[in-house]
């Protein structure tokens, strides 16, 4: 008999997009819903690239949440080829800045700003290190002539290893990881090393972006892999190993702009996150370990007290909406008019 409700404490999302304005807006409540805290992004446009800034997008999300809620933003810094060792002291000092995240420039959506050379960013990733400020990293190089779906293992040859060898202390989140190379690599690693793992990547392989015809709503980045990868990140997420825990990539996009002819990576999980990785994990035969996953080992990786309330999910299939309303555009939301097997009791949910 398959479990017909479970209850854990209350999760945190250790990577989340989103966004400002309208978005933000439609999008934050649903996260709030689900779970206690998350990791924010600061790939807007501009990128939040100063503690001031961080704190006055924070001043936003709280605006635009439920009055009951007791949802917890916390934030980041983006990190450019001039973030400053003093600005990285600001940020270890400041209150509700918990890391600075890596976006290599032109790997993803508004990384423009990005680091062009690590060796640019090292004056801030020295002070990260001797401050133990956690670094966030989008595992990917950029070169033209490196295979889009190379290139995480190129990066963790080329960047990720040599920086651990050089800052020993740094820690590091491995965001999103897509690869059996990013596993065997977190796993074995004697530094302090954790990864993120998103429901897509762990629900998914590549055909989805293929099923049928071009799927520009199952684009994201790093780009989903082939089913070897797959299995092995579920393999990571489900063993208890504390190095692996939740981060979504929640990541909303109006609809036109996913529907283009240069469509933009994220995928939107939100309204279903952790509904999804109970998906996986019972089917994989792990339910007891989706709590650690979900809840303890991304607050303990970061230093912060685990969550004290629950969260209880039944296994009530229902079918997210086609489109969600996104100001005055539309987002198609995973899962859109499919079928989601665990589902949030009425009183918690708005969907
Ligand atoms: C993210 C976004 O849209 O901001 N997109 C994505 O495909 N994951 C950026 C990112 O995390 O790479
Ligand atoms: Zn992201």
């Amino acid at each position: 008999m398959p479990a017909m409700q479970i209850t854990l404490t209350r999760p945190d999302d250790w990577h989340l997009h989103l966004r400002d304005g309208a978005a933000l807006a439609t999008v934050a409540p649903f996260t709030a819903e689900r779970f206690g805290r998350a990791i924010i992004m600061p790939n807007l446009n501009p990128p939040v690239t100063a503690v001031d800034e961080a704190e006055a997008y924070r001043g936003r999300i709280l605006q635009a949440l439920p009055d009951n809620s007791d949802f917890e933003p916390l934030m980041t810094l983006y990190l450019t080829d001039r973030t400053s060792a003093d600005e990285i002291a600001r940020a270890a000092e400041a209150p509700h800045v918990h890391a600075v995240k890596l976006y290599p420039a032109g790997a993803t959506t508004n990384s423009e700003s990005g680091v062009t050379d690590i060796a640019r960013a090292m004056p801030a990733l020295e002070k990260m290190a001797e401050l133990d400020l956690p670094l966030l990293v989008h595992g990917e190089v950029t070169r033209a002539e490196i295979d889009m779906f190379d290139r995480e293992q190129v990066f963790i040859e080329e960047v990720l290893a040599p920086l651990l060898e050089r800052l020993p202390a740094l820690r590091v989140v491995f965001e999103h990881i897509t690869t059996a190379a990013a596993v065997d690599f977190v796993r074995a690693s004697s530094h302090r090393i954790g990864a993120t793992i998103t429901p897509q990547h762990l629900l998914y392989n590549r055909n989805a972006l293929f099923s049928g015809g071009l799927r520009p709503h199952m684009f994201c980045l790093p780009v989903l892999k082939r089913e070897r990868h797959r299995a092995a990140l579920v393999e990571a997420a489900t063993s208890g190993n504390p190095r692996f825990f939740l981060g979504t990539d929640s990541a909303p996009h109006p609809r036109h702009a996913k529907e283009s002819d240069c469509g933009c990576a994220g995928i939107f999980s939100a309204h279903c996150a952790i509904e999804l990785y109970a998906e996986v994990f019972e089917q994989a035969g792990a339910l007891e370990r989706l709590e650690g996953f979900a809840s303890h080992f991304g607050a303990d990786f970061y230093g912060l007290p685990r969550n004290q309330g629950t969260i209880t999910l039944r296994r009530e299939p229902w079918q997210p909406p086609a489109t969600l309303p996104m100001g005055e555009d539309t987002l198609v939301p995973l899962r859109a008019g499919e079928t989601v097997a665990w589902r949030l009791p009425r009183e918690a949910r708005a969907l």
